[in-house]
């Protein structure tokens, strides 16, 4: 049998993600059991985690199985690409790793978010989606520069949990200003999977802050398909106005992707793009997602984020049962 790799939510179709949601919620309401007893999953780490490497640990314990972790120090330096003289920093191939881990694991999770190189260069996932070619196991995205896939799928399960419906519910996904310039795969994992479940989203940002042109496109697609719809509003305030749900994040600038300075100087005159009451207050009483860590006020304030409006902990807390959905489902 063909393994299955869980890389882009979009490896999933619409009706897979709903069984997903049905499977999660379950897993939340009565543990599963032992059903993965004997079973290895193997986490890669390239960046700190506090959420996704503990979430998936209590995922693969709560189903009998276990981790391995591994990070950044544990690991030689890879060489991802195909065919390369492996003359200079990276001491083993991935396709060799990749082999050597999938007779060791059932599974492996990997993260690899950091900006390497150029966008064009860093939106090909390189070393996930090198990974997922060579391993004879699922390879799970822990988080790329372009998706988050278990992040968005635990923010629609958080998402449903609290409206109950999806389908045409005003989600304001809204950029926000951070010190650093962090990576676009929650922004893009939550606004295609939103899309696809016909919520409407209005994406806001300042100007050359826009997401991949790729993801936009598909995202529309699947808007026009669910009945949903996605659009770009350039004001926060504007935004958030008649917004059910007002999800905060902050990203860094594609068209800048390589210069981390001018992102900074940019940032200078958008201090004002961040969550608080004003623009909670010109919202349909939203609820407020950030997917953490989360720089308190900077990207929120306070008020907003330990108010009764705020889901970031149950967010959070939803990572581990829509894991363990999707190890169900992937190590059947
Ligand atoms: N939201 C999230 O992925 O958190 P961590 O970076 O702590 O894993």
């Amino acid at each position: 049998m063909s393994k299955r790799d869980f890389l882009s939510v979009t490896d999933l179709s619409r009706h897979e993600i709903d069984d997903l949601l049905e499977l999660s919620a379950r897993a939340k309401g009565k543990r599963p059991g032992q059903v993965l007893a004997g079973k290895t999953l193997g986490l890669l780490f390239f960046e700190p985690s506090l959420r996704t490497r503990v979430s998936f640990e209590v995922a693969m314990v709560q189903l009998g199985g276990h981790c391995i972790n591994l990070s950044r120090d544990d690991l030689y330096e890879l060489e991802p690409q195909e065919q390369a003289i492996m003359d200079g920093a990276a001491e083993e191939h991935v396709k060799d790793a990749a082999r050597t881990l999938s007779r060791y694991v059932d599974a492996l999770g990997i993260r690899a978010a950091s900006r390497t190189g150029s966008w064009d260069k860093d939106r090909q996932e390189l070393l996930v989606r090198s990974y997922a070619k060579h391993a004879s196991v699922p390879v799970i995205n822990l988080e790329t520069c372009v998706e988050h896939p278990c992040q968005a799928i635990a923010d629609l399960l958080t998402m449903r949990e609290n409206l109950i419906s999806l389908k045409g519910r005003k989600l304001t996904l809204t950029w926000c200003t951070h010190p650093e310039p962090k990576p676009l795969g929650a922004t893009h994992s939550v606004l295609t999977l939103a899309a696809m479940m016909g919520m409407d989203v209005t994406l806001a940002h300042p100007l050359g802050f826009e997401v991949d042109d790729a993801v936009m496109q598909k995202s529309k697609a699947m808007a026009s398909e669910s009945g949903g719809s996605v659009r770009v509003i350039n004001d926060p305030i504007e935004a958030a106005k008649g917004a059910e749900v007002i999800y905060a994040r902050s990203w860094a600038s594609i068209r800048h992707w390589e210069d981390g300075e001018r992102q900074a100087m940019i940032k200078r005159s958008l201090q004002h793009w961040r969550v608080d009451s004003t623009l909670m207050g010109t919202t349909k009483n939203a609820f407020l997602m950030q997917p953490l860590p989360v720089r308190r006020n900077v990207v929120a304030t306070d008020e907003v984020l330990d108010g009764p409006r705020s889901l970031i902990y149950e967010q959070a807390a939803n990572r581990t049962h829509v894991q363990k959905a999707l190890l169900m489902q992937l190590l059947k």
